[in-house]
């Protein structure tokens, strides 16, 4: 069980001390989480040159983790291959609302692996994954750190998958809510008076 308050010796981000309502998932169980993806991707993937695809902005923090220890396992490998990077930006949300508008930037290579940071109704990864198709690449596969469990989704499902989440709006680890809290370590719930304080 994680602890249901941030510890205040964890809590180095103490900027945003009074906005948390509580820790969901602490920084040190998402590395251990991301190692386990990396091991499981290299062994789906092992021997495949991998252009790993960023979706900014909220995933960079994972794909960054991710790949370190993808790098890892690659080097200690007898099959060692290749892995490039590319990034891609999407947008959607204002304040803790989906805008119904995906807008994509950048990326110029095709993708073997897309990291994501998280998965709610799954419109902006379709979106993505339709955008990619259109390129042929030989194969795709999407990793997202968070799924959120909600009556809202449209049933679409990533390859590689972190944690399920509940229905609820996660900031830090890259997650923001109107660009606040992605310098946050751990994955958190805001408070009301949060939501408040920093509303566009
Ligand atoms: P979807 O298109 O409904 O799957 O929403 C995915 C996108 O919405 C993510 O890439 C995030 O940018 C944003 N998003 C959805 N839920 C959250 C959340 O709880 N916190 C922060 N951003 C979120
Ligand atoms: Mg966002």
């Amino acid at each position: 069980q994680p602890p249901s308050s941030p510890p205040p010796s964890l809590c180095t981000d103490i900027h945003y001390e009074n906005d948390l309502d509580k820790v969901i998932i602490p920084h040190g169980l998402i590395m251990d989480r991301t190692e386990r993806l990396a091991r499981d991707i290299i062994q789906d993937m092992g021997g495949h040159h991998i252009v790993a695809l960023c979706v900014l902005k909220g995933g960079y923090k994972f794909f960054a983790d991710l790949l370190d220890y993808i790098k890892a396992l690659n080097q200690n490998s007898d099959k060692s291959v290749p892995l490039t990077v590319d990034f891609i930006r999407v947008k959607s949300y204002c304040n803790d609302k989906s805008t119904n508008n995906v807008k994509v930037i950048g990326g110029d290579e095709l993708s073997n692996l897309a990291g994501k940071d998280i998965v709610e109704t799954g419109r902006t990864m379709q979106t993505l994954l339709s955008l990619l198709n259109e390129c042929n690449p030989k194969m795709v596969k999407v990793a997202s750190l968070l799924v959120k469990r909600t009556p809202r989704s449209s049933g679409y499902r990533p390859d590689y998958i972190g944690f399920e989440v509940p229905d609820a709006f996660l900031v830090g680890y890259a997650l923001d809510y109107n660009e606040y809290f992605r310098d946050l370590s751990h994955i958190c719930i805001l408070n009301e008076q949060a939501r408040e304080k920093y509303r566009v």
